[in-house]
């Protein structure tokens, strides 16, 4: 038995990266899973490891996230924690960056991760209880050349949860943000990487490290808040 075991968590973007790592993290710390992402048979293969109920779909449907919800209370009866992690990131110069895909990325990690969040906060307030977990980045404080859409876009998703956490303080639901730094995922298979911000970085995290500190924040007690977690690999200069 764990803090979290018999809980229900829906987690989205599972099917690579930190999603994948924290649907791991959570099956084997006894928490019922619904996991999402568009690629159905990733998510097939991680249901058939950690049992976990899944719907293909992109995050960007209107619809998603109440399904998501009523997947959850349908087949378990209840939901206790959301991890809005989807997300992508689109950077480059003012001269050749592509703005369709940019905009694209401001309805995946903002309007999808909005819409998820008020969702699921709906059914978490009516209970009084729940928690929800934001995936923001480093870039949700902090802007580098060449990256400032995306940081827009986490920036935003701190401003909103600043708002919800202390709108929802007086109550058992919780709010945090969770920062990485850079860690080694499908994100960045088509970022034209800086070599120098890899290689500086003699050990980069790996998605378990941050999957971990998931479950540091939601094996609190109820009365341990932690709004904002930013997680850097040693040598990251930023
Ligand atoms: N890697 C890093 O260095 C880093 C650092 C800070 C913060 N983050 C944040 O961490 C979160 C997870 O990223 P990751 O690094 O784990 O990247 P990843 O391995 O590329 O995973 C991204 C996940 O998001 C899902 N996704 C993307 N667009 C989607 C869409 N339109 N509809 C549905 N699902 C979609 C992908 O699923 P499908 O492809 O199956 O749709 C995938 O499961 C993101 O919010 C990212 O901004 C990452």
């Amino acid at each position: 038995m764990t803090p979290l075991s018999g809980k229900v968590a829906v987690i989205t973007g599972a099917t690579s990266g930190i999603g994948e790592a924290a649907a791991r993290r959570l099956g084997e710390s006894g928490v019922r899973l619904v996991i999402t992402g568009r690629d159905e048979d990733l998510l097939s293969d991680l249901s058939r490891e950690t049992g976990a109920e899944w719907i293909a779909d992109d995050i960007t449907d209107p619809g998603l996230p109440q399904r998501l919800l009523e997947k959850a209370l349908q087949v378990y009866q209840r939901c206790d924690i959301l991890v809005n992690n989807a997300g992508q990131i689109v950077r480059g110069r003012v001269e050749d960056i592509d703005i369709g895909r940019v905009c694209q990325m401001v309805r995946v990690n903002v309007e999808a991760v909005f819409r998820a969040a008020y969702t699921f906060l709906r059914h978490f307030r009516e209970q009084n209880a729940g928690d929800l977990v934001n995936i923001s980045s480093v870039m949700g404080e902090k802007v580098r050349e060449t990256i400032g859409a995306y940081a827009g876009t986490k920036w935003a998703v701190e401003a909103l949860s600043e708002s919800l956490r202390m709108e929802l303080s007086r109550t058992d639901v919780r709010v945090t943000c969770i920062q990485p730094g850079l860690v080694t995922t499908r994100l960045h298979r088509d970022w034209e990487v800086h070599p120098s911000d890899m290689m500086v970085i003699p050990v980069p995290l790996t998605p378990d490290d941050i999957a971990a500190q998931i479950i540091h924040v939601l094996g609190q007690p109820s009365h341990v808040r932690i709004p904002k977690l930013m997680i850097l690999p040693g040598g990251h200069v930023i």
